[in-house]
């Protein structure tokens, strides 16, 4: 007996990018359009476009994934749904710099717990809180791969080195100073993605490159519809 296969799946057509962005700067836009450009499909610029949408706010504003919605070609609920995945991305305001504090094994037995715990009690939040003045978030984080410096911490994903109660304290205190600006920039603040080149496509073969890929897409639905008309016909 032959075995029944179905239609050839195909791809759902694109969406296309209509809206009008009315939140992002318009140098942030800049950047997402050239970001986009790199890509044969603008959906696919979507996490780097959220950094860069965090990078003008600290975090994911609702206007602001309503733009990045509108300028890849997806609904602002997909946005949302990617963005909250990511623990790099906050859909939820976060203090000036957010300290991530790991509190897995290597650091758990080096202190962790201690040096967690008398941060929670000198900022006066519990992990997961953002303190009054809006200076630090404060998170209690996973492995951060940097076992051999434990307990770990890093600000604004930057590894700050192992720290105990009192170089805790003093790094608090630059950060609310602004001491370590220059090495710790505001959350959100990109290091990789702000190129001096790199960053740069030519559109027209963007363009051309897009209109191949739509072409194959339309020739792939054609042959699936042709092949579910055949197979639909010989068993009857
Ligand atoms: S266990 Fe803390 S960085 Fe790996």
């Amino acid at each position: 007996m032959s075995e029944q296969t179905g239609p050839t799946p195909v791809a759902p057509p694109r969406r296309a990018a209509t809206s009008r962005p009315g939140h992002l700067s318009a140098e942030i836009l800049e950047r997402a359009r050239q970001t986009i450009a790199l890509y044969p499909e603008p959906r696919s610029a979507l996490i780097p476009l959220c950094h860069l949408a965090q990078e003008q706010d600290g975090w994911l504003t609702p206007e602001a994934m309503t733009d990045i919605a509108g300028l890849v070609g997806v609904t602002p609920a997909e946005v949302l749904g990617t963005a909250s995945f990511y623990d790099m991305l906050h859909t939820e305001p976060v203090g000036a710099h957010v300290v991530s504090i790991c509190t897995n094994i290597a650091c758990l037995l080096n202190g962790a717990t201690e040096l967690l715990e008398h941060a929670e009690s000198t900022l006066g939040v519990n992990a997961g809180g953002t303190t009054a003045d809006g200076a630090v978030t404060l998170e209690e984080a996973e492995c951060l791969a940097d076992c051999d410096r434990a307990p770990c911490v890093q600000v604004n994903h930057r590894f700050v080195g192992a720290q105990n109660a009192e170089t805790f304290d003093r790094l608090v205190a630059d950060l609310r100073s602004g001491a370590r600006a220059g090495e710790i920039p505001g959350h959100g603040t990109l290091g990789r993605i702000r190129r001096a080149n790199g960053l740069e496509a030519d559109p027209a073969r963007v363009a051309s490159e897009r209109a191949a890929e739509a072409e194959a897409q339309a020739r792939r639905a054609e042959a699936a519809r042709a092949a579910a008309d055949t197979s639909g016909g010989s068993g009857s």
